[in-house]
């Protein structure tokens, strides 16, 4: 099978620094080789990490709150281009991040491309401590990885291009075809929106109550049998214990076992399009002799059971 990789280097939806060099310690550490030996995938698009140098502007003043708006912006448009080239050849499309303001890009561009190739809407599963559904006038950090799903199914929307106009409409995401897994961070504001607008969310409180077999069943339900998948995971999701090495830690989060488990069932019902996996931050948990090492380590095991490495 083809997988299409895009190796995003950026780290401007959020203020800390190290967030860029996610992807490339996760390169180094194996996982492209682990996909291609092990599972058999030919690989496309990038060996190298993207910086999107030329792409970042002299200077970025906050625009409705958000910080560095131009730059993230820029960037995601950018990628959501290379998402759309990968996907429309039918590709399986894996991004490695990188800040989660990304998932504007790569949801766009395989939105865009699914729409095209096979007339559908894609469904988005949104594995994450946080919600980050905040519109920028409701943020209270400006940081853009808070709000990527806002601008994604329209609750936010901008007419400059040069602030997010570029997001047309057949780049959205329908707000019936996304569920969350694994919430326990969520804003005030973004509470309002998710009840307002009936967004499902399974947060840790039902992972406790039904299991994690049963929250993704449900999940899976919700957004149906016959429906392209995109699966943006947030490394947070997971907890710290396993997951050190992120910018926003929650404590009480998934297990590794429960991120795997949500992988590997997304990855069982064939209909998988494409996977980001990002806040991968290896500059940060260095103080604990093992996070870091151990973060990669969780992060190459949910793309290898997307993908379909399986137990047995
Ligand atoms: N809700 C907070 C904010 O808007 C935290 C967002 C964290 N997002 C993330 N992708 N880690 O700033
Ligand atoms: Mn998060
Ligand atoms: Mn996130
Ligand atoms: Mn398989």
């Amino acid at each position: 099978e083809d997988l299409g990789v895009v190796a995003v280097g950026f780290s401007g939806g959020q203020g800390k620094s190290g967030v860029d060099e996610g992807p490339q310690v996760l390169i180094e550490s194996g996982l492209l080789t682990q996909l291609s030996d092990s599972l058999g995938y030919k690989l496309h698009g990038d060996d190298k990490v993207h910086s999107y140098a030329e792409l970042l502007p002299q200077s970025d003043e906050p625009y409705r709150g958000m910080k560095n708006p131009l730059a993230v912006s820029a960037v995601t448009r950018r990628i959501a281009e290379q998402t759309y080239e990968q996907s429309r050849e039918g590709r399986m499309t894996l991004t490695l991040g990188g800040d989660h303001s990304i998932a504007i890009g790569t949801v766009a561009g395989v939105a865009k491309a699914t729409r095209e190739r096979l007339g559908r809407e894609t469904a988005v599963i949104w594995v994450d401590a946080h919600a980050d559904i905040n519109r920028p006038e409701d943020s209270d950090s400006g940081n853009i990885h808070g709000m990527p799903v806002a601008f994604l199914t329209g609750l936010a929307t901008e007419e400059k291009e040069e602030y997010f106009g570029w997001i047309k409409d057949d780049m959205r995401l329908n707000k019936r075809k996304l569920v969350y897994i694994g919430l326990r961070d969520v804003d005030q504001a973004e509470k309002v929106i998710l009840r307002e607008h009936g967004i499902k969310a399974f947060s840790m409180f039902d992972i406790d109550r039904y299991g994690i077999g049963r929250v993704v069943e449900m999940a899976l339900a919700h957004i149906g049998s016959d429906t392209p998948i995109h699966l943006s995971f947030d490394v947070d999701a997971l907890d710290p214990q396993w997951a050190p090495s992120t910018g926003t830690p929650v404590r009480g989060g998934l297990t590794l076992r429960e991120g795997d488990f949500i992988c590997e069932s997304v990855h069982q019902t064939g209909n998988l399009v494409a996977m980001d996996l990002v806040e991968v931050n290896p500059q940060l948990a260095q103080d604990q002799l093992v996070g870091v090492q151990e973060t990669i380590r969780a992060g190459c095991s949910l793309v290898r059971c997307a993908l379909g490495e399986s137990l047995l």
